[in-house]
């Protein structure tokens, strides 16, 4: 059984309550992180961000970026590095934790006001701090409104029937000048369960349309080895732009 395939079995498989599926799926991540089962982990900076990031900082200097379901990605690193202000939101410590080590950076564990299951990771100089709670624990009366928000591989392992209440917690976070930057995947569903779960152009139009605006802006094909040993035959990054409606 592939690393994909522990979690949504666990998924799948409960009948109970949305809450319950929830924390379930939380321990199944822990574990994947403790396994080191993290292959969805780049070694590099994401290509679609690399080429677009104008886009989503758009001539503005020092802005706060949100980076949902963050892992231990690069691309924080590569931002803050620019001088921007980076808030991440992972349900791992361990993850946390090896960002922070692997990056040299030095880092205080803080409490933060109104969070009752989770904490801050904040770098000396605050300028990368990571929440570590479940997106769904996370508002703008937490974190305040962000100018940018970068997401890969985070709506797409966000299970379906939990969309919406990710979009809400998302749309919290926005106001009228915000760029959210978001990853959809696209490849055959009927090849294996997610995460990543199918999140083409109609699934984030579904989502987000009645609220934000969505602009195609770039696409990548992402066929590596391990999809293609699953039995993928297409593996597609597709990048969206969206903003609030006025
Ligand atoms: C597919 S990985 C993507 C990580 C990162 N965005 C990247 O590009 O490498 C999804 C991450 O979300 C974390 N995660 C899963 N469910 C979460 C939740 N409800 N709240 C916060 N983090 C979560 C997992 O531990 C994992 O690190």
């Amino acid at each position: 059984m592939t690393e994909e395939q522990t979690i949504s079995v666990c998924c799948e498989r409960t009948s109970n309550p949305v809450q319950k599926v929830q924390s379930r799926t939380v321990e199944k991540w822990n574990e994947r992180w403790e396994e080191g089962k993290t292959s969805f982990h780049l070694p590099h900076v994401h290509k679609l961000l690399a080429e677009h990031s104008k886009t989503l900082i758009n001539g503005r200097k020092g802005i706060k970026i949100l980076f949902p379901l963050c892992g231990k990605t690069m691309d924080m690193k590569w931002l803050a590095d620019q001088g921007h202000t980076v808030i991440g939101v992972e349900i791992s410590n361990i993850a946390i934790q090896q960002f922070f080590v692997e990056n040299n950076i030095e880092y205080t564990i803080n409490h933060v006001d109104g969070l009752v299951k989770g904490e801050v990771y904040q770098s000396n100089d605050r300028r990368i701090q990571i929440y570590i709670c479940s997106i769904f624990d996370i508002s703008s009366d937490i974190i305040g409104q962000v100018d940018a928000i970068w997401d890969r591989a985070a709506f797409s392992a966000i299970m379906p029937s939990e969309r919406e209440k990710y979009r809400d917690v998302i749309i919290s976070t926005m106001n009228a000048y915000t760029r959210y930057c978001l990853i959809g995947v696209d490849f055959d569903p009927s090849v294996k369960p997610g995460p990543p779960y199918h999140a083409p152009e109609v699934a984030v139009e579904q989502t987000f349309g009645a609220h934000l605006t969505i602009e195609k802006i770039g696409e990548m094909a992402d066929l590596r080895e391990k999809w293609v040993k699953m039995g993928h035959k297409y593996f597609t990054d597709i990048l969206f732009l969206l903003s609030l409606k006025a």
